[in-house]
C-alpha cells in the first residue's frame, strides 16, 4: 500500500512518471541519483522506452501509464498539457502528484478556464485527478538547468524551486523529495496561487539563466522569493 499523500517512508520511494521526455527523464535520472525506485511511462508504450530504462540503470523499469500510476508513492506528470483529460483517476486516488506541466495556448490548444485565468493550469489538472493531492514544481526550469544544477543540502550553490498545492502533507512530502534530488523549495501557497510560477511569470525560466547557457545560474532562496512576490499574472 502507497503511504499516505506520497510520504516518503524511509528516505526512499518509488516515483511515477507520465510523461518520460526531456522534463520527466530529468527529474528520473536526479531520481534514481539520489536512491529511489522509478517506473517511467509515455504514450506509446514501455518497449520505446528501453533506451531510457537501460540509462537509468536496475533502479528503473517502463510500465504502462496505469500501472506507474499504481505502483508510484507518487507520481511527476510531465505530458503535453492536452494528456492531462486522459491520467487515470483511481490509482492516483489519495497520492502526491507533481505537476510538471505549463500551458502554452498554440501547442495546446486554447482552454477557455485557463484563457480567462479563471484557474491555473494545476487546478486544471487537480479538477480531473479527484482524491489526489497536485503540487505544482518543476515547470519553471529549462530540464537542461535542472540537470545540472542539482546540489545537496548546504553546498553554497544550491538552488530552489517554487512549490504549490492545497495538501501540507503532499507539500512536505514533494518538498522532502525535491531536497533528496538537489534543491531547496519555497513552499508559497495554495494552487490557486500556482499562476505566480506560470510561464510569463519572473520565476519561469529567468532565475536559472537564458537557455542557451546550458549550464545554468545557481538560483537562491532570496531570488526565487523575490521573484515569485514580482508575479503579475500574465495572460497565457
Ligand atoms: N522541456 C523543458 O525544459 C520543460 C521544463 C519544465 C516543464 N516542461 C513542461 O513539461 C511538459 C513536458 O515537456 P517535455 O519538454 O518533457 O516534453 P517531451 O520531451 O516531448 O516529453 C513528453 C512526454 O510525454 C509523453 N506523453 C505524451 N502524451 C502522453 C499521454 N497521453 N500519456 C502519457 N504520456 C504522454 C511523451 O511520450 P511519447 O513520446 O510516447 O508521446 C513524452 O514521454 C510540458 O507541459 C512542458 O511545458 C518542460
Amino acid at each position: 500500500m502507497s503511504a499516505p499523500a506520497g510520504e516518503i517512508i524511509g528516505g526512499m520511494a518509488t516515483i511515477g512518471f507520465i510523461g518520460s521526455g526531456r522534463i520527466g527523464g530529468t527529474v528520473a535520472r536526479l531520481s534514481v541519483a539520489a536512491g529511489h525506485m522509478v517506473v517511467v511511462s509515455n504514450s506509446r508504450g514501455p518497449d520505446t522506452l528501453k533506451d531510457l530504462v537501460a540509462e537509468l540503470g536496475p533502479m528503473a523499469r517502463a510500465e504502462s501509464v496505469d500501472n506507474t500510476a499504481e505502483e508510484g508513492d507518487f507520481v511527476v506528470v510531465a505530458t503535453p498539457l492536452a494528456a492531462i483529460r486522459h491520467l487515470p483517476v483511481r490509482p492516483l486516488v489519495d497520492k502526491a502528484v507533481i505537476d510538471a506541466n505549463n500551458y502554452y495556448p498554440q501547442r495546446d490548444g486554447h482552454i477557455a478556464d485557463l484563457d480567462s485565468g479563471q484557474i491555473c493550469s494545476s487546478q486544471l489538472l487537480q479538477r480531473h485527478l479527484l482524491g489526489a493531492s497536485v503540487v505544482k514544481a518543476f515547470n519553471n526550469i529549462y530540464y537542461h538547468h535542472l540537470r545540472n544544477l542539482a546540489r545537496p543540502a548546504g553546498d553554497p550553490q544550491r538552488s530552489y524551486l517554487p512549490i504549490a498545492g492545497d495538501n501540507p502533507q503532499a507539500l512536505a512530502a514533494v518538498g522532502q523529495f525535491v531536497d533528496q534530488i538537489g534543491y531547496g523549495v519555497v513552499d508559497y501557497g495554495p494552487l490557486a496561487e500556482s499562476w505566480r510560477q506560470q510561464p510569463g511569470e519572473p520565476v519561469y525560466g529567468a532565475p536559472y539563466g537564458p537557455m542557451d547557457y546550458e549550464q545554468g545560474r545557481p538560483a537562491g532562496e532570496g531570488a526565487i522569493r523575490t521573484a515569485l512576490d514580482a508575479a503579475s499574472r500574465m495572460a497565457p
